[in-house]
């Protein structure tokens, strides 16, 4: 039997950074992590659209005890592979945050910029507390002083796709983490 030829899409990325497997088993991990710290807070877990809303369903099926979920809208890459440094506020949360315990939940961390700024933002708001929670942190890249309070894994500086990461919206629906070929974007 042959092997099947690599589809269009396929030849944009060089290699799987993380599998389907090790991201579901470091969920799994963070998940026990946040029950010890949120079982009995009735927690408001605020996903960051889009790249986060893979994550959001898979951590919020493992949290099993009551929460509530909230979703909001930053945008500062638009279609190009690096950071505008532009935070735009694009949608707009639906519940109040007096009071609630906050957990902020994203994709990535790279240069800081978007959560830094959605945190001061948030913060006029006064929660009881505010916490960070991402998949995927690019330590060398920070810009700004963020460091999440719960990170599932520390990359180098790759371009990755996959798991709800997009390029120029394209790849969100991988199971996995993919590189993407420099010469796919530049
Ligand atoms: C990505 C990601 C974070 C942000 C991180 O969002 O989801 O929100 O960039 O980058 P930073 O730390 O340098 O600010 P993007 O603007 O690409 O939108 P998307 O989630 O809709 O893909």
């Amino acid at each position: 039997m042959g092997i099947a030829p690599a589809a269009d899409w396929e030849h944009d990325l060089a290699s799987v950074l993380l599998t389907e497997e090790q991201i579901q088993a470091r969920v799994a991990e963070m998940a026990a992590e946040l029950a010890d710290e949120y079982r009995d807070k009735h927690p408001l877990l605020i996903g960051v659209l889009k790249g986060s809303i893979v994550f959001l369903s898979d951590l919020m099926r493992r949290l099993c005890f009551p929460l509530e979920i909230d979703l909001v809208c930053c945008s500062s890459y638009g279609h190009s592979s690096e950071s505008s440094g532009e935070v735009r506020l694009r949608l707009d949360l639906s519940k109040e945050l007096a009071g609630r315990h906050v957990l902020l939940v994203e994709d990535i961390v790279d240069t800081g910029l978007t959560l830094s700024r959605l945190c001061d933002l948030l913060r006029e708001r006064q929660p009881a507390s505010l916490k960070v929670c991402c998949l995927l942190s690019k330590p060398s890249r920070r810009e700004v002083d963020m460091q999440p309070d719960y990170v599932g894994f520390e990359i180098p500086d790759e371009f990755v796709v996959g798991y709800g990461l997009d390029y120029a919206e394209r790849y969100r629906w991988l199971p996995h983490v993919a590189v993407v070929k420099p010469e796919a974007y530049r």
